[in-house]
């Protein structure tokens, strides 16, 4: 669909679009910022191709939806803003960074809007990520579940990840009890979220980071999580992104999970990402 200014083409039937028309190196007049805006709100993840842009252009664009979030002094990267996260798997490397489906810190009190990741250096094949909406997600549920889910929240951490950078490989799923001991920090939230600006509902468990719901035991929880796990990433609800250098995905981290796929081993993958900031969940 053409809105003037930008050309919007939906990659898949539930998610995503690729958006043609702006030079994100430039400054956007605030009528191009609407459009984006538009086009993101309806497709949950946006993309651009060929765009060659400093990581100054990628803080600018993303300060036109909002303020960026900083990044915890250690995730900083020396001589960079603190907004600008580095994501780079080296050849050596074996785990990569997001290898889970996940809506990015979702752990903290606020969780992000957005990420705005660009393509730096990509592996020969491999590396795609994933993307899942989650108003289908809960659209497609029961009349009862929803009722039941609308009524509870969960707790997230960052345990999950920093047991398995500890650790070195991936926790089984369910043993969200072993990695609470590792976390370090935890937020309650609704199972269902109401988008701010959309008013729509979206379902808001993740394995990354869900580790139990409020007032239950990891072990009450988990049998719910894992079904909503596998309900919220059917592929009728994804769209698969294949990157090249210069491609940008802006994700909606409200209404979107995504997953960065683990499937070059030997190559080098280098990401450039700012975040920006969200509202608590409600
Ligand atoms: C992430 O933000 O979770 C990483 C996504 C990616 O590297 O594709």
């Amino acid at each position: 669909m053409r809105n003037q200014l930008i050309d919007v083409r939906p990659v898949a039937g539930g998610i995503g679009a690729e958006i043609f028309g702006p030079d994100l190196s430039e400054d956007l007049s605030e009528e191009m910022v609407a459009a984006v805006r538009s086009a993101l709100l309806e497709h949950c993840v946006i993309f651009f191709r060929d765009q060659k842009i400093s990581d100054v252009d990628l803080a600018r664009f993303g300060r036109q939806f909002g303020e960026l979030a900083p990044l915890p002094p250690h995730r900083q990267f020396p001589g960079k803003f603190p907004e600008l996260l580095v994501v780079d798997k080296k050849p050596e490397d074996k785990l990569n960074f997001g290898w889970e489906w996940h809506s990015d810190t979702s752990h903290l009190e606020v969780p992000s809007l957005g990420s705005i990741l660009v393509a730096k250096i990509v592996p020969p094949t491999g590396g795609d990520t994933f993307f899942a909406n989650q108003y289908l997600a809960y659209d497609s549920l029961s009349d009862g579940m929803k009722k039941m889910l609308s009524r509870m929240r969960a707790v997230h951490s960052n345990g999950r990840i920093l047991r398995t950078l500890a650790e070195g490989k991936t926790p089984p799923r369910g043993s969200e009890s072993m990695s609470a001991d590792w976390a370090e920090m935890w937020a309650t939230h609704p199972v269902v979220r109401t988008h701010p600006e959309t008013g729509r509902k979206a379902l808001y468990v993740n394995e990354m980071h869900t580790e139990r719901f409020e007032d239950m035991t990891v072990d009450e929880s988990q049998p719910l999580l894992q079904f909503l796990y596998e309900h919220s990433t059917r592929p009728e609800l994804t769209c698969r992104f294949q990157w090249e250098e210069g491609s940008i995905a802006f994700w909606d981290n409200r209404c979107a999970q995504h997953l960065a796929l683990n499937d070059y081993p030997g190559h080098r993958r280098l990401m450039h990402r700012v975040q920006v900031k969200g509202t608590a969940p409600e």
